[in-house]
């Protein structure tokens, strides 16, 4: 079997207590939360209560009614995005995001309905909050930044630029797509009022999964509407979270899974990190030792999420990862829908390597991948 690490795109495999959730879901209690009284659909609705609050008690929210289910990350940041906005508004977000803010965002404001300023990182890579506080005016309504960046895995200085925006009165959006599972977020550290995860990465869910933070007293627009199970009676969608943002069926065995991986990671999230940054960290030292690798990730252990980007001599970074895969090893290559990202970092044609490790990577297959890389440098 091959080396997986691409867990930035998907964690694998899935804890053993993760399939035994989605296979309860969809044997003993397959039915549909919300919508009866009867006893399957009653443990139905606790089991998504459950995750709801193992999710809740991981990001430091007060209320487990403030996180809302979405189908995944990007479907949670069009909700934080388009629910947020109104016409004429100004966004102030950064050029590291990922395609799951920027084209909602960059159609957005295409269509004319808002303006919009992408603040460059520094030459470091790390975007300096006073770059994002003076791209502010008087009708910025939202600011949007990754938490840790997909393509190099810098950790962008979060709580500062909720310091920022609570300073100034904006409502503030981060993308966790990258970090809730593998570091610690604080919801009320950060100081924002919408925070985005996906549920099938560092928190070790099935894919189709994920959700949105939305701070108590925030009122976004629904995206979608429709059947809830409560307020039957109305032609309207209720307006109590978090019904008011989860119209339809929820995805009952993938948010079992996903209860089930907040359960796994959550007692072992320190270890987790630590173990991740060393196996990063490994990862950079055994790779700045081949001849014509360039380096995109920061240097800092505590300043990257499991992610390391590079490239070999001027091999495109596809190819590359195609040869790796050849030598036993998965990892993304090309363009990682970030596009101001690989413009910054100066790999727009070529993409870039990036091999991101997980909770079950060991050091010899670190060892075993910068061995494969240095052979494929000779060739
Ligand atoms: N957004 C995921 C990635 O960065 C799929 O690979």
């Amino acid at each position: 079997m091959s080396v997986y690490l691409d867990h930035a795109a998907t964690s694998h495999p899935k804890p053993e207590a993760v399939l035994d959730a989605v296979r309860a879901a969809l044997t003993e209690y397959n039915a549909n939360p919300g919508r009866a009284g009867h006893p399957r659909a009653l443990r139905a609705g606790r089991e998504i209560l459950e995750a709801r609050a193992a999710l809740a008690a991981l990001m430091g929210a007060k209320d487990a009614m403030s996180v809302v289910f979405a189908f995944n990350c990007t479907d949670a940041l069009n909700l934080a995005v388009k629910g947020a906005l109104r016409v004429g508004d100004h966004v102030v977000a950064t050029q590291l995001e990922h395609n799951s803010v920027l084209r909602p965002l960059c159609g957005l404001a295409a269509r004319g309905r808002i303006t919009l300023t992408l603040v460059k990182p520094r030459p470091d890579g790390f975007v300096d909050p006073d770059d994002v506080e003076h791209a502010l005016t008087g009708r910025t309504a939202l600011i949007a930044c990754t938490h840790a960046s997909n393509v190099t895995g810098a950790i962008q200085p979060v709580a500062a630029i909720g310091q920022v925006a609570r300073r100034r009165g904006i409502r503030y959006l981060i993308d966790g797509a990258q970090a809730l599972g593998g570091m610690p977020v604080d919801v009320e550290a950060l100081g924002c009022d919408l925070y985005a995860f996906p549920g099938h990465k560092s928190l070790l869910g099935p894919q189709g999964t994920g959700g949105l933070y939305v701070r108590p007293g925030v009122t976004l627009f629904p995206q979608r509407e429709g059947g809830t199970g409560s307020a039957s009676d109305s032609m309207l969608q209720p307006a109590e979270l978090p019904e008011r943002y989860e119209a339809g069926t929820l995805n009952l065995p993938g948010i079992a899974g996903l209860g089930a991986g907040v359960k796994h990671v959550a007692p072992r999230l320190s270890q987790i990190m630590s173990r991740e940054r060393e196996l990063t960290g490994a990862l950079m030292e055994g790779l700045a030792d081949v001849d014509g690798v360039t380096l995109y990730s920061p240097r800092e252990e505590a300043a990257r999420a499991g992610i390391v980007a590079f490239n070999v001599g001027d091999l495109p970074s596809a190819q590359a990862a195609d040869a790796l895969a050849r030598r036993g090893f998965d990892v993304r290559g090309g363009l990682h829908c970030a596009p101001g990202a690989h413009r910054f970092l100066g790999t727009l044609e070529r993409g870039a390597v990036r091999a991101s490790v997980g909770h079950e990577t060991t050091f010899e297959e670190v060892e075993g991948f910068v061995e494969a890389v240095r052979e494929m440098g000779r060739e």
